[in-house]
């Protein structure tokens, strides 16, 4: 007999509402741990999994606390720590600011678990966390877990391969070295170089040009990836262009009229002509000291927290000959993060706010079905082998 096959199970950190955890769900991993510190993410969460006993409310900096729930070693560690000071919007401070370093409070409870640390870890968060501080908090993130006795992978992948909306994020992965390396290409492997070029469409020049510059202890690998299949999913199978929405007043709508851009104007005009109505999705935005309505009609832009009220996503249905305008809704910023059928029981402000930091779920299906699975499939089948005895 061969020693025993790893179950296959995870611990979220950064937890939030869950949508890595719905990401995961379909194809069999089980949810042994969840960690976040925000109790109205939690409200979410249990609004949609249940009272989940394993969802630990703490800081992640509370080692000892996290590591005395952990009562199962799961085989993987999900981290979608917070953009905040990583983001355009984080002022430049990247690991510097309270929120992003919240990463080394992961790192730390992976470095108290000694040889019962996961086997894979997946990070994820936004592209800016490539260039943050010139690189170096990439490099200083990458290193950290390279030295833990990670291999390291990263690519970006835009949620507008799987729904209506413009989402990239970077995500990387710490393949432990001490896992079988069936399905895992390590770098000094041509098949390695082959399979990066191959995915370079998800590979940009910031994050390729540290291939060959960034010394990690483990070195890097990946998994030979296909490229996603464009996305059929368009703006109208998304937003609710009936009657029964919330549309806004005649002098509203025309105010937010005023503030487009005159290409999006004539191109609403063209469309107003239209028989069925269409959607479109716009944000409030100040440029130059005026405010002004950024229209798109293919796809919407970044859902974000509506912090202050700029953030929040407009609406747009044209056609029949008029343009009607309104808010975007809690269930339209389920729908745009595939979670269409996430339980909403708590206000809409609060509702949008979890969804807006949360993953877009095809996303992490895609990763888990090309990345996650095979990594623990292929473990559980090398454990299950024999052992052939001389
Ligand atoms: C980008 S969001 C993650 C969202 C999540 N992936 C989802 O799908 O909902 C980052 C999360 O980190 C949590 N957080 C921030 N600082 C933390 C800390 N010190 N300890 C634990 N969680 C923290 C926030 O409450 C927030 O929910």
């Amino acid at each position: 007999m061969g020693s025993m096959p790893p179950r296959k199970t995870f611990a979220e950190f950064f937890a939030g509402i869950g949508l890595v955890h719905l990401g995961l769900a379909d194809s069999g991993w089980g949810c042994v741990y969840a960690n976040d510190i925000d109790a109205k993410k939690q409200q979410m969460y249990a609004d949609h999994f249940g009272d989940a006993r394993y969802y630990h409310r703490e800081d992640v900096w509370r080692t000892d606390a996290v590591i005395e729930r952990l009562d199962e070693r799961p085989f993987l560690a999900t981290a979608s720590f917070p953009c905040t000071d990583l983001s355009l919007a984080g002022y430049g401070r990247g690991f510097g600011g309270p929120q992003s370093s919240s990463y080394f409070g992961f790192i730390e409870v992976l470095r108290q678990l000694g040889d019962e640390r996961p086997r894979l870890v997946m990070l994820e968060n936004v592209v800016g966390f490539l260039t943050a501080r010139g690189g170096g908090d990439f490099r200083r993130a990458v290193q950290t877990l390279a030295s833990l006795g990670y291999r390291i992978d990263a690519f970006i992948l835009d949620a507008r391969w799987f729904v209506p909306q413009s989402r990239p994020r970077l995500f990387v992965f710490g393949f432990h070295e001490s896992l079988d390396h069936g399905v895992i290409l390590k770098e000094d492997a041509d098949r390695w170089r082959q399979a990066i070029d191959r995915t370079a469409p998800l590979r940009p020049a910031t994050l390729a040009a540290h291939y060959d510059t960034l010394r990690l202890d483990t070195g890097w690998a990946t998994v030979d990836l296909p490229t996603p299949a464009p996305n059929e999913r368009s703006l109208n199978d998304v937003i609710d262009l009936d009657d029964a929405q919330d549309w806004w007043d005649e002098p509203t709508t025309r105010k937010h009229e005023a503030m487009m851009e005159p290409r999006h104007r004539a191109r609403v005009e063209t469309m107003m002509a239209g028989g069925a109505p269409a959607a479109g999705a716009a944000f409030r935005r100040t440029r130059r000291g005026k405010p002004r309505l950024e229209v798109r009609f293919d796809l919407a832009g970044c859902l974000r927290t509506p912090r202050g009220g700029s953030a929040r996503q407009i609406v747009l249905g044209i056609g029949r000959g008029r343009l009607r305008m309104r808010w975007m809704s809690a269930r339209e910023y389920a729908r745009l993060q595939g979670a269409d059928d996430f339980a909403i029981r708590v206000s809409p402000s609060q509702a949008m706010h979890g969804f807006g930091d949360a993953v877009c779920v095809p996303a992490i299906r895609w990763i888990d079905r090309h990345v996650l699975s095979p990594i623990h499939d292929h473990e559980a089948a090398a454990h299950a082998r024999p052992v052939l005895h001389r």
